[in-house]
């Protein structure tokens, strides 16, 4: 295992700047002396195409690959038109190494609100596939801005893209204790991309005969979402299936300020990068009222990525501990709760 950490750092834009400072504290103690990290911020987001007009400029993208792997804040502003940066940053930043895997756990921890009834035992992970299905900018209008216009966004599946992330799924399921995976589509409408994921899926699974398989169709999983979330191992679903299935997941288990993820090439071809789900959240910017701990969960899966398993298990312990002791009442500051879990990983 390297005994180094080359990380590129882009804290964005909000209060993506202040979560990650709380996620690179919570890096630096958790990693044993003899692991040397480096660290390279990236000034990108609303504020650097302001002043210069770019999102993501090649030079940059050239760098940015070089690294070990990336830390995100959040990219968005509400002075920034939508799309530019969505598109111009993250979506290319996803395309272009690559990140054919939208990993997303979805935990609930002990004394985390949940709207769910009977607080279900809720443990799983989704992971989404990231570079195909509406989300490649396959389509076009006609006509617009008029009473006739015309728009297609065409779901684009690659029987190698499809098989890929459904592949990396079973691996996940057969490392995890229950062994458990869900095909989440709509195959009963969506026929042609839905039959190419669930042949690939059907013949995959034959094997990984230790790994118990379900499918599901997507507008079932979100009534098993809130009905029976225990049912759930892992998830593996479409680009975006999998980008509405997770914000219900964050919902039911304690909310955006929890909810973790990682964009992967889990062939290491290219720098994976780490992020909070949730986005820059303007109305409390700058005030140390974000909870940083999504950030921080993202380290841990940015740290098991890289190899660091042990640390990264001692961050998701530490965030456990301090969210069973934490008092619904009592409100921290970002900083408080970034030096709290600090304390606790580096004893
Ligand atoms: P948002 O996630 O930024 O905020 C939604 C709500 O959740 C807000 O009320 C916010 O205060 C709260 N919230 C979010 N994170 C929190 C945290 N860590 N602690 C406490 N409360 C938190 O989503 P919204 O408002 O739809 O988008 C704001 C901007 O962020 C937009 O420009 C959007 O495009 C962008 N965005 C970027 C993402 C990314 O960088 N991957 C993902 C989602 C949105
Ligand atoms: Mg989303």
């Amino acid at each position: 295992m390297s005994r180094s950490i080359d990380l590129a750092v882009i804290p964005g834009d909000g209060i993506g700047q202040e979560v990650v400072a709380q996620g690179l504290k919570v890096l630096n103690a958790v990693l044993p002396q003899d692991v040397k990290l480096e660290t390279k911020e990236y000034d990108l987001g609303a504020q650097r195409w302001h002043r210069t007009g770019d999102t993501l400029p090649d030079a940059e993208l050239e760098a940015l690959r070089n690294h070990d792997a990336i830390l995100l804040g959040a990219i968005g502003d509400p002075s920034v038109p939508s799309g530019v940066l969505e598109r111009g940053l993250l979506l290319k930043l996803r395309f272009a190494f690559d990140h054919f895997i939208n990993l997303r756990p979805s935990k609930l921890f002990p004394n985390t609100a949940t709207p769910l009834a009977g607080r279900p035992d809720i443990d799983f992970v989704v992971v989404r596939e990231g570079t195909e299905g509406p989300y490649t900018g396959n389509g076009g209008s006609l006509r617009t801005g008029t009473p006739a216009e015309v728009a297609t966004e065409v779901s684009l599946n690659t029987a190698y893209g499809v098989e890929r992330v459904v592949r990396d799924a079973f691996e996940r399921a057969a490392a995890r204790p229950r062994k458990k995976l869900t095909l989440v589509h709509k195959n009963n409408v969506l026929v042609y991309a839905g039959h190419l994921w669930k042949n690939t899926f059907d013949r995959v699974a034959a094997e990984y005969p230790q790994v118990s398989t379900d499918y599901l169709h997507v507008d079932a999983a979100t009534i098993f979402f809130v009905t029976q979330p225990e049912r759930f191992d892992v998830i593996v679903t479409d680009n975006l299936f999998g980008d509405i299935l997770t914000d219900l997941a964050a919902a039911v288990t304690g909310g955006i300020g929890l909810a973790a993820s990682g964009n992967i090439n889990p062939t290491g071809a290219f720098p994976s990068m780490f992020e909070p789900v949730h986005g820059s959240a303007p109305d409390i910017a700058g005030q140390g009222k974000a909870d940083p701990t999504a950030t921080i969960l993202s380290v841990a899966l940015l740290l098991r990525h890289l190899g660091y398993d042990t640390e990264a298990t001692r961050i998701e312990d530490a965030v456990s501990a301090d969210l069973a002791e934490r008092d619904g009442a009592a409100t921290r500051t970002t900083d408080e709760i970034g030096d709290a879990l600090a304390v606790r990983v580096a004893s």
